[in-house]
């Protein structure tokens, strides 16, 4: 296994993320539109064979963990074969999937048939009037049924993300978290990002917030941070079966550790979530660019990965390019 490659802050990239579509059966208000939004044609969607083939160019110059993300990765045709295809790639160490969960209940077992052991699962809420609030659509139920679906079939850990809005669902921060008492769930909590919610400023919920009502629950230890290096922190009440994590894009500094690679569903590599610079991949992949000279696409970028972002800047807040259905989370 090549070592991964590093960029010119010496940071190590093993991991990518790869959108598969930019569509979703969820209308989430920090993300999209009540109408949706206008979709790529198929065309511009890279097919199976060029995302696999990706897949193995990257991990030949020592990317080790994939996952696989949206808009809502299970809304694909065939995502079962993607799933299976790349986690036949040798010298993948880790392959997993990002889920808004509707529907969860029927691949589940698939999933982790077809190579999946880890999965993401958004979940804002434990109310269902509410989750139709928030995802403005009635299907709370379907969600947590595929969440018990995951859990039976051992897909382990099973991750629940709730992004954390004032006045919106804070008031619930203290049930999603006790639900690692019942669950070896990993509950982690996401500061908002300033993608769509128009009103950001005066929901937003900085990571230190969240903790202190943690706190308040039962007594927090520090827990072992997440084998994927990911950018949570992890804690742990005592007794419980799970675990609870913070993330903090807007307030804290996970830039120094940041492992990860995105693609997005057309195929635009970009090396930070916040900057708009994209290397385009489609474009080589069909003009029929041997091997060597995507990889050495994927290994300029990596180069230029810029150091940090500018989230706290006020500009900046007000002009990410593009939301997360379309750049995977
Ligand atoms: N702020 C924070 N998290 C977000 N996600 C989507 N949009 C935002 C945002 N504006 C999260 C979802 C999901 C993951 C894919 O990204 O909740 O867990
Ligand atoms: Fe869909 Fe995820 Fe966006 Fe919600 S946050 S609309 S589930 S892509």
């Amino acid at each position: 296994m090549p070592a991964p490659p590093t960029d010119s802050f010496h940071r190590k990239i093993d991991y990518l993320r790869l959108s598969i579509t930019d569509r979703c059966n969820l209308r989430c208000t920090y993300c999209m539109p009540e109408s949706g939004v206008a979709r790529l044609d198929h065309t511009e969607i890279l097919r199976y064979e060029e995302i696999v083939r990706l897949v193995r160019i990257a991990v030949s110059k020592g990317i080790s963990k994939v996952r696989i993300t949206g808009g809502e990765p299970l809304v694909r045709k065939d995502v079962l074969s993607l799933c299976e295809s790349i986690s036949r790639v040798p010298g993948l160490s880790s392959l997993s999937l990002t889920t808004n969960g509707v529907l969860l209940s029927d691949f589940a077992v698939g999933l982790l048939q077809a190579g999946v052991r880890r999965i993401n699962v958004s979940l804002d809420t434990l109310k269902p009037e509410r989750f139709a609030k928030i995802a403005r659509k009635d299907l709370f139920n379907q969600v947590w049924a595929g969440i018990m679906a995951a859990e039976e079939a051992g897909i382990s850990p099973v991750k629940l993300n709730a992004v954390i809005m004032c006045g919106v669902n804070d008031d619930e921060i203290e049930d999603l978290a006790r639900l690692t008492f019942r669950f070896p769930f990993h509950v982690r909590f996401i500061e908002l990002m300033p993608f769509r919610q128009s009103d950001h400023e005066s929901v937003f919920m900085p990571a230190s917030e969240i903790l202190e009502r943690l706190r308040r629950v039962a007594p927090l230890e520090a827990s072992s941070a997440d084998e994927s290096n990911g950018p949570a922190l992890y804690y742990r009440f005592q007794g419980a079966l799970g675990k609870i994590g913070i993330i903090s894009p807007v307030s804290g500094h996970f830039c120094p550790s940041c492992n990860r690679l995105r693609i997005t569903s057309d195929g635009k590599l970009r090396t930070c979530l916040f900057s708009s610079d994209e290397t385009d991949l489609r474009g080589p992949l069909r003009q029929g660019a041997p091997d060597e000279e995507i990889a050495a696409a994927l290994l300029a970028a990596i180069n230029k990965k810029p150091e940090k972002h500018q989230l706290s800047s006020p500009v900046f807040r007000k002009c990410i390019s593009r939301p997360m259905f379309s750049i995977g989370g």
